[in-house]
């Protein structure tokens, strides 16, 4: 594998960086601090610096309605199902330059060092960059690749708002995709394989010294928005016993999340409550609305809907007790996937033919790779990061690691292609 495949370590470095100069973050200390949101002038710039290098190395590049990128290195029989691979480059507020990025340079640079290898692939080889993974924008994750799996309706799609009421479908034709959000679904034959390389956003490779993590499953996300309502006024005047304050009802909801995530016991289920918009958000005045994101993961979808049910019975005791209203949406609840055992069974041969060791693990983190599961077999790679850090400018990922996580990508779509 080595000898025939060589990854241009220093440029995937140096474009790793570049990329990370897209950002609208103030510079830190302590990393990279790299904010990259959907549709922001950063993104429309790092959109069009990737469509320029593959270009420049002969890929056909095309772009769907939301704006997700293929990037194709034609096969020597064109109508076969392609083998794709793939990630994101949008990024979440003060978040690191490895999240997505990694699997979008470290496909094309696998691309790249396939044909200098001189290979012919059977099977044409497709790079995605999805539109709008993080869900910072219009709150829910995974845009691009639930439109390609069909998973979400085009209709409400194009309506969602961000927090200026801008829709969906304004942004996208203002950044120049117009088009039927309908047009954005392919079919199920349409990719032979899908395998997308990550960095772990965990602990466990680093902690153990393993090199590269397969991904034989991915948890289940789920995301709610609570609007807690009750009773605004004077910070002064309004009298302690009269208040409805909707901010005090939200800490007590914020803290039955916690508690009955915790009761699960269970190292899987996780809950996040990541946002909390006050209204009217003035230090003298008492909050009379609070808007709320929960984001809740399991690999066991029941348990969390188990957790969801004991919140709910305590919302229902919240409401009396406080005299106030509090109404819950569902944003998206979604399954687990599972990983092709064929691919894994080529990644680990390809892992064990070099003398690389490569642990089985789940992936709780989601990724465009759940939705791609419901198009085709899919895998995913993962390599360390440090201390496990994500979301978070300090998240690193040594080069030998990323460059090792290339060099199994490029040998595994390799193997895909002659399929
Ligand atoms: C992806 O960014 C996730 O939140 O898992
Ligand atoms: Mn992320
Ligand atoms: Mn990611």
């Amino acid at each position: 594998m080595t000898d025939q495949i060589q990854i241009d370590q220093a440029r995937l470095m140096s474009e790793l960086q570049t990329l990370a100069t897209f950002t609208n973050a103030e510079p830190v200390s302590n990393g990279t601090s790299v904010t990259r949101v959907v549709f922001s002038p950063d993104d429309l710039r790092a959109r069009a610096w990737l469509k320029g290098l593959a270009t420049a190395e002969g890929f056909e590049v095309r772009d769907d309605a939301v704006g997700n990128i293929f990037i194709r290195w034609t096969g020597t029989e064109p109508d076969l199902p392609a083998v794709a691979t793939g990630s994101h480059t949008d990024a979440i507020p003060h978040a690191g330059m490895y999240d997505g990025t990694v699997g979008v340079l470290g496909g094309l640079e696998a691309m790249r060092a396939l044909k200098s290898s001189g290979l012919h692939p059977r099977r044409s080889i497709e790079l995605v960059m999805f539109t709008s993974e993080e869900p910072t924008r219009f709150g829910i994750g995974c845009l691009g690749s639930r439109l390609i799996s069909g998973t979400l309706d085009p209709v409400r799609a194009d309506a969602m708002q961000d927090k200026d009421e801008a829709t969906l479908a304004a942004v996208r034709t203002a950044a120049g995709y117009s088009g039927s959000l309908a047009s954005v679904q392919l079919q199920p034959n349409h990719y032979h394989a899908w395998l997308e390389l990550h960095i772990e956003q965990g602990p466990l490779l680093e902690r153990e010294g393993i090199p590269l993590g397969i991904v034989t499953s991915i948890a289940a996300p789920a995301g709610y928005r609570f609007t807690i309502s009750g009773l605004g006024g004077h910070a002064g005047a309004l009298l302690m016993p009269d208040r409805k304050d909707a901010l005090c009802a939200a800490a007590e909801l914020i803290l039955s999340i916690e508690k009955h995530t915790l009761a699960t016991h269970a190292i899987d289920t996780v809950a996040t409550v990541g946002t909390c918009d006050v209204h009217p958000g003035a230090v003298n005045s008492v909050p009379s609305r609070v808007v709320l994101q929960l984001d809740i993961r399991d690999t066991d979808p029941a348990r969390r809907e188990s957790v969801m049910q004991a919140v709910r019975r305590d919302i229902e005791e919240l409401r009396q007790r406080r005299s106030v209203t509090i109404i819950e949406q569902l944003v998206n609840a979604d399954a687990p996937a599972q990983s092709s055992p064929h691919i894994v069974n080529v990644l680990e041969e390809v892992c064990a033919s070099n003398g690389i060791s490569a642990k089985k693990m789940v992936s709780r983190a989601y990724h465009d790779s759940l939705f791609m599961a419901r198009i085709a077999p899919i895998a995913m790679l993962f390599i360390p990061c440090r201390n496990g850090v994500s979301h978070r400018p300090d998240e690193y990922a040594t080069p030998a690691d990323t460059t090792l996580g290339v060099q199994v990508l490029a040998s595994v779509l390799a193997k895909l292609a002659s399929e």
